[in-house]
């Protein structure tokens, strides 16, 4: 018989065992927003309902049964706040009210009425980093020394002379401090000159921006997409950083000293009061990094979203070996702990198909299902941008006036102040620019293919009479039709979501196969990158198999796979 201190060790060391148990596996934990499918709307560039050539709120709307249709059930919605959109929205003016463009408070209400009955939680983007500087907080902070909103953002006064550089992604120089001469100082800017820094080492401004995630989770959304937030925290003094850091300056930016105390009062203020899935833009500069924000003992974020993977096909071409070494290695250092975002493109990349795929009438269609196939099937959460399950293209702009991205037309200006070679530059941005994302989605057939009866902010890619959604929706063999079909799998397979990954053939330059498997089930994914034949050596037989979805019409057994051939097998 055993003793009353022996029961309560005994219940101690189960307890311990129990939850050091569910710590170390904190990536099979059932979880709603790792069962999601999340779909990322640009309301910009979505429908236009009422002539003024920008997408809106009730452009969405009218939507939302296509919306359903395609099975997902998470959207994230790019920002809808009042802005003087310098960077399309990522410049707030007001975080409490709808851009004008996009509509009113009202629509909004609606929208997330019409997504909740049908399903469909709602997400949306928090940029907090920075707001513009038409926000009313930076016109008081600029106004005096004294001025209360003043530690709103970073000022530096000019009399200590110039601060310590510090490189601006989106200034036409690079230079992130702006002079002021209204109280002789400058104000840091990580982006545009419009978008001021907010400075997060003050208690009150973090306040702030707790309440205004208050209001909108009060409103009924499901989550929040953290807009550059690993660079919140910053070393106030501004130290001098190592020549040459610009080349490297997310290594100083991200994670600096107080992130993970903002991220854990951010969690005990908000997010842990709501049932909200929580994702930051980055995932700093290492696992430890990714898994110290997002491992559930942790109590920060939900989910990483790292850029290791899409960077691969920063440029045109690149190897499959790579591809598949980075996600296979983000893969097994989340095996445990952690989730993870599978994405390939969002609207800061070049479309999906062009980059990863190939784009050509030929292999369009073949390589952009074999793509969705990809995200479909790997663990972590898939996010897919809006007209990607079209397979829309990059549109490949030629010359400087066609460009409307800030960030795009602020770096030609430098490339031509620094009498750059701004051909080869164009070039380049023809195909890796943000605005080949950005272009209107294709409804149909007709003027502006359906997007806007007016003219639209940026123009319609010219293919959009053969890829569009009405046209797709009448073509079984569409890549519309089959990312349904696709999507309808993962979320009826758990194994897809919570199974162990597994690489198989490592070294094939052309396919990309990998076992997904839970619980004696075993589905195995076939994946040929390239536009010739290629042999998968996986070293399983497929006698007798059924598969699951493929994007040819007869499967075939051999491993023998044709052009950009996609096969999902049930093993077991
Ligand atoms: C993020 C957004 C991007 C924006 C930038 C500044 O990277 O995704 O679109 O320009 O932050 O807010």
């Amino acid at each position: 018989m055993k003793t009353g201190i022996q029961r309560s060790a005994l219940i101690w060391t189960l307890t311990v065992c129990f939850f050091a148990n569910t710590w170390g596996q904190d990536s099979t934990q059932k979880k709603w927003w790792k069962e999601s499918v999340v779909y990322q709307i640009y309301p910009r560039s979505f429908k236009d309902s009422d002539g003024d050539g920008i997408g809106d709120l009730k452009g969405i709307i009218s939507e939302l049964d296509y919306i359903q249709r395609l099975g997902v059930n998470v959207v994230w919605l790019n920002p809808i706040y009042s802005s003087p959109n310098d960077d399309n929205g990522y410049d707030v003016s007001d975080y409490r009210n709808i851009m004008k463009d996009f509509g009113t408070m009202a629509d909004f209400d609606s929208l997330i009425k019409g997504m909740h009955a049908r399903g469909i939680k709602l997400v949306m983007d928090l940029v907090v980093n920075h707001s513009s500087d038409e926000h009313e907080w930076f016109k008081q902070s600029r106004s005096s020394r004294t001025n209360p909103y003043r530690n709103y953002y970073h000022w530096w006064n000019a009399e200590r002379g110039k601060p310590a550089p510090r490189y601006s992604l989106f200034d036409v120089n690079h230079d992130a401090w702006r002079y002021d001469s209204l109280t002789n100082a400058y104000y840091l800017h990580y982006f545009s000159r419009k978008q001021p820094d907010l400075n997060w080492e003050n208690p009150r401004l973090r306040q702030e921006v707790y309440d205004i995630m208050k209001f909108w989770a009060d409103k009924g959304i499901d989550g929040f997409r953290l807009d550059a937030f690993q660079y919140v925290s910053k070393d106030t003094t501004f130290p001098q950083f190592p020549v040459g850091y610009e080349n490297k300056f997310w290594l100083y930016y991200a994670m600096g000293p107080h992130l993970h105390d903002y991220l854990k009062e951010m969690n005990r203020e908000v997010l842990s009061k709501y049932d909200v899935m929580s994702v930051a833009e980055g995932a700093g500069n290492s696992f430890d990094d990714a898994h110290a924000l997002v491992d559930a003992d942790r109590k920060e974020l939900n989910m990483a979203y790292a850029f290791d993977g899409v960077d691969v096909a920063k440029k045109e071409g690149y190897s499959l070996l790579h591809f598949k070494e980075v996600f296979s290695r983000w893969d097994s250092a989340f095996a445990q702990n952690g989730w993870l975002s599978i994405f390939l493109s969002n609207h800061d990349q070049a479309r999906l198909v062009s980059r990863f795929g190939n784009d050509s009438p030929a292999f369009r269609n073949p390589s952009a299902k074999m793509l969705a196939t990809f995200i479909m099937t790997m663990r972590g959460t898939p996010y897919y941008y809006n007209g990607d399950e079209l397979g829309m293209t990059n549109i490949g702009f030629k010359k400087i006036e066609e460009y409307r991205d800030m960030s795009m037309l602020n770096e030609y200006q430098h490339q031509k102040d620094l009498h750059a070679d701004t051909i080869a530059f164009l070039k380049e941005k023809s195909f890796d620019s943000r605005d080949n994302g950005r272009t209107p989605f294709q409804w149909n057939k007709e003027r502006n293919a359906g997007f806007t009866t007016g003219t639209p902010w940026i123009e319609v890619n010219p293919n959009f009479k053969t890829i569009n959604v009405e046209t797709e929706e009448a073509d079984p063999n569409s890549v519309l039709i089959y990312f349904r079909k696709l999507v309808l799998l993962r979320k009826s397979e758990p194994t897809l979501v919570y199974g162990k990954y597994e690489l198989l053939d490592k070294e094939n330059p052309d396919v990309y196969s990998y076992t997904r498997s839970e619980k004696g089930h075993q589905i195995l994914v076939m994946l040929n990158f390239t536009s010739h034949e290629a042999m998968a050596r996986t070293g399983l037989d497929l006698t007798g198999k059924k598969l699951l979805i493929g994007n040819y019409a007869t499967p075939s057994r051999s491993g023998r796979l044709r052009p950009y051939e996609a096969a999902v097998w049930e093993m077991q």
